[in-house]
């Protein structure tokens, strides 16, 4: 397959939406063009942005999920003014690659001009590190450190960070010093180590490794007394890239635990603002949490099929009642059988590029709707080798569609390097 067929497909001006029930032009996301077998593409596909919903891509490395994530983001900040102000995207950046949505993708300009579309580099805000901070702002992109408040986390994070079991001494040592310190909102991880060297119950080996410990999260530069407050992270209108890749990943896993609850109580009291608002009848401010989309690519980290701290969260609250308060996550995996099965079961967009390996098509297979004819594996290997392209299964719809994803407009950063730069 080359992508000299998009060119000589014919553009129908018919719009399918996946996701969503009743009709409407609004609100709505381009995610693509449907595909036919013999590569020639039709009508154009869409995906609501307006309610929530759970995205899942999946698919073997380099066939296009971190490209796909791409271009839904890119199309949230496409959206139109009055949808985009309530609507905040957070990506949550493992690798350092989503930077890049600020350049304008002048690699596939071909490709874009057979799409009727232009190279273009988006509007982002970035949270990384200090020293990234300075990389980003150099490139000309707007970029702020991320810090975490030290009080926000209890004995169940710190343990998590540093990989300890709660039955641990180092663990416990630290849940004294936290639960001491628990009194004030603004102590410093100075002031749970000065608690461990003045605490007459430990023994001093305990408190040597517990000391190491701390001495090491302090290293990473991300501990304040005060911290980001989440309203600067999600903003309506805006796309916030979170860089984590400087750090480990427990602390990726702590970060992204912290954040999400945040939003989730964030947009609770902002459903209670919006219900007074409305029964008093006075306009609401812009100023909470808006309704909120988070990324988050190699989601197997964060929702693995084992115990994680950052599955409390996002499952609990952010799977099981985002509805209600209106968060989202489109999320990414090349492995969905090391999922937690929830993951699957929630997901009601399945977006899955091409995939071989039999436990991750078995995965899929197991929550594989009942409106869906023949096995899965055998819808994905019709779709053939081609990037970008997709088997889609739509929950809403109860219909399965295969689609080729539109080209990104600004610059896809996750590309695997190649040792001659040209190619
Ligand atoms: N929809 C698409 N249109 C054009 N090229 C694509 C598309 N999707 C993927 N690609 C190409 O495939 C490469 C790998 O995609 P990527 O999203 O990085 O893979 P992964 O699944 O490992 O995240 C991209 O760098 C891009 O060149
Ligand atoms: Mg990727």
């Amino acid at each position: 397959m080359n992508d000299s067929s998009e060119g000589k497909a014919a553009i129908s001006e018919k719009r399918y939406v996946l996701g969503r029930r009743e009709k409407g032009s609004r609100g709505i996301l381009n995610i693509g063009r449907y595909y036919a077998l013999d590569g020639s593409l039709g009508s154009q596909v869409y995906v609501d942005g307006l309610k929530p919903h759970v995205i899942l891509t999946c698919g073997k490395r380099g066939y296009g999920k971190s490209y796909t994530m791409g271009t839904l983001v890119e199309e949230m900040a496409l959206l139109e003014e009055e949808a985009k102000r309530h609507i905040g995207v957070v990506v949550i950046d493992t690798l350092g690659i989503f930077w890049t949505l600020a350049m304008p993708n002048r690699k596939q300009e071909e490709i874009l001009k057979r799409w009727g579309l232009d190279p273009t580099g988006f509007d982002i805000v970035v949270f990384s590190s200090e020293e990234n901070c300075r990389e980003y702002e150099r490139d000309g992109i707007e970029a702020h450190p991320f810090l975490l408040k030290t009080s926000e986390l209890d004995t169940h994070h710190w343990s998590q960070l540093f990989n300890l079991s709660p039955t641990d001494y180092a663990s416990a040592a630290i849940g004294r010093a936290v639960n001491a310190c628990e009194e004030w909102d603004d102590y410093a991880i100075d002031d749970l180590i000065a608690h461990i060297k003045n605490d007459t119950h430990l023994r001093d080996d305990v408190k040597a490794v517990a000391e190491n410990f701390l001495h090491m999260a302090k290293s990473w530069r991300i501990f304040d007394t005060e911290g980001v407050p989440v309203e600067e992270m999600v903003k309506g209108g805006r796309v916030t890239v979170l860089d984590i890749s400087p750090y480990p990943e427990e602390l990726k896993i702590v970060i992204v635990a912290l954040l999400a609850r945040k939003i989730f109580e964030g947009r609770i009291r902002e459903r209670k603002r919006y219900e007074r608002a409305v029964m008093e009848h006075h306009p609401l401010d812009d100023e909470g949490i808006p309704l909120t989309w988070m990324a988050i690519d190699e989601a197997h980290v964060f929702l693995p099929n084992e115990p994680c701290l950052s599955k409390e969260p996002l499952i609990k609250q952010w799977m099981r009642q985002g509805r209600q308060p209106g968060v989202s996550l489109l999320l990414a995996t090349q492995r969905p059988s090391s999922l937690d099965p929830e993951v699957l079961s929630h997901s009601d967009i399945i977006i899955c590029h091409r995939l071989t390996a039999q436990e991750d098509i078995d995965a899929l297979n197991k929550v594989r709707p009942t409106y869906m004819a023949g096995e899965i594996g055998d819808s994905l290997k019709k779709i053939g080798t081609e990037k970008g392209v997709a088997l889609i299964i739509d929950d809403t719809s109860e219909a399965v569609h295969v689609i080729k994803i539109r080209p990104r407009m600004s610059w896809h950063g996750g590309e695997e390097p190649s040792a001659l730069m040209e190619q």
